[in-house]
Formats: C-alpha cells, sequence, structure tokens
C-alpha cells in the first residue's frame, strides 16, 4: 500500500443516471489496493447527514426551496465535521459521490435560488475544503430519462421534477465545468470502460503530481 504525502479529494458530479456512482464505485475498486481509499457520498456519509438524506428524498416530504437548501448544507456540515475532514487529515483519497456542486446546480440552477447565498453557505458548511479534482458527468436529459426508466428502484423526491427543472441542472454542470478551475468535464454519454479509464487516469495522474 502506497502512502498519500495528503489527503485529496476527488468528487463526482452530475444530473441524474449520469453514470457516477458506477464510475465512483469502479474507481474505489482500483485505487484501494493502491491506497488508503474511503468512498462517500453526499448526502450522507454520517449518521445525522444519512437521515436528512432520506428526508429530503423521500416523495411525500413536501418542503419549501428554502428548507431544501438548509437541510442539505445541514448534512454537507455534519459530513465534512465528521467524515471528510478526518479523511483527509489522515492522508486517504476521498472518492466522493457528489458534494457541493450539485448544490449550486440542483438548488442554484435548479430552484432558481440565488447563487452567492448559495456559495456563503456552502462555505460554511465545508469549513473551506475544496475538491482536488470535480469530474462532472454530462448527458443529455432524454438519455438520463431513458437509463431512469430502466432503473429498479421508483424515483426519488428530485428525480420525479421535470424537464425543465433538470435541463436546468444540466446548464448549471456546465457553468461549473467552465467556471471552477479544478473541474473537468466528461461526456458520459459513451461507452462506460471509455470513461473510467479515462477518469481514473486523471485521478492517477493527479495522484502522481502530489506523491
Ligand atoms: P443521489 O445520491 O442518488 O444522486 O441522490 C441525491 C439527490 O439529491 C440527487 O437528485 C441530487 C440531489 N442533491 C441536491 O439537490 N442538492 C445537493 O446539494 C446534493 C448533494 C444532492
Amino acid at each position: 500500500m502506497n502512502k498519500l504525502k495528503t489527503g485529496i479529494f476527488i468528487l463526482f458530479e452530475g444530473g441524474e443516471c449520469c453514470g457516477k456512482s458506477t464510475i465512483q464505485k469502479r474507481c474505489f475498486d482500483y485505487f484501494s489496493t493502491k491506497y488508503d481509499t474511503v468512498k462517500m457520498r453526499e448526502p450522507g456519509s454520517a449518521n445525522v447527514s444519512e437521515g436528512i438524506r432520506k428526508l429530503l428524498l423521500d416523495p411525500e416530504m413536501k418542503m419549501s426551496d428554502i428548507t431544501e437548501l438548509m437541510l442539505y448544507e445541514s448534512a454537507r456540515a455534519q459530513f465534512v465535521e465528521e467524515s471528510l475532514k478526518p479523511a483527509l487529515e489522515q492522508c486517504k483519497l476521498v472518492l466522493c459521490d457528489r458534494s457541493y456542486y450539485s448544490t449550486v446546480a440542483y438548488q442554484g440552477f435548479g430552484r432558481g435560488i440565488d447563487l452567492k447565498t448559495i456559495e456563503s453557505l456552502n462555505n460554511i458548511a465545508t469549513q473551506g475544503i475544496k475538491p482536488d479534482i470535480s469530474f462532472i458527468f454530462d448527458v443529455p436529459y432524454e438519455e438520463a430519462i431513458r437509463r431512469m426508466k430502466n432503473a429498479w428502484k421508483s424515483p426519488d423526491r428530485i428525480e420525479r421534477l421535470g424537464k425543465e427543472f433538470h435541463e436546468k441542472v444540466r446548464e448549471g454542470y456546465l457553468y461549473i465545468a467552465k467556471n471552477y478551475p479544478e473541474a473537468i468535464l466528461i461526456n458520459a454519454f459513451r461507452d462506460i470502460e471509455t470513461i473510467i479509464k479515462e477518469v481514473m487516469g486523471k485521478t492517477e495522474e493527479y495522484i502522481l503530481s502530489k506523491s
């Protein structure tokens, strides 16, 4: 097992059914044989945050856009304090499925909440911790819907939102890919093995540059 000199935070982001969770898992299977690696997700990866996740994704839970925003940020604050920060301090490789770019895309672009408000809340919740690389997986909405229909589970509260909402989320992710220097846009409408190879290659290159 190789020892990292610092913690490394790799983020997997994108709209519904973009394949990020599968890619994150495959990266975990590979990198955990080489480095001390942990897999995390938002909302989640801490007891309180997993509890909040259930509320947020339950289709029966009606809530205002601001309540939704605050719940995502609360889940994040606990996740950062309890899970992310200690893992990075212990020089682990953290592979995380979603974090604060989801709030920019979903609550900012999707719900229309002011981006400055979201940025300040994100900064409080993350204590200023930033990802080393953020992969933004992009698929057209029609493809996401096709994949969603083939999925075994019934859609959650956010997946149920319509085309207009999800198109705005996609627009948000394209904005993020353009405006944040560590963000890398990945065309996720391709053969999954090709995407995995590309993501693993870029991650490995980054890790070696830090060793
Ligand atoms: P997922 O982990 O299965 O992708 O589900 C999480 C859902 O929550 C997904 O629809 C995106 C949404 N989400 C937000 O709207 N804002 C956020 O800040 C985060 C982390 C997720």
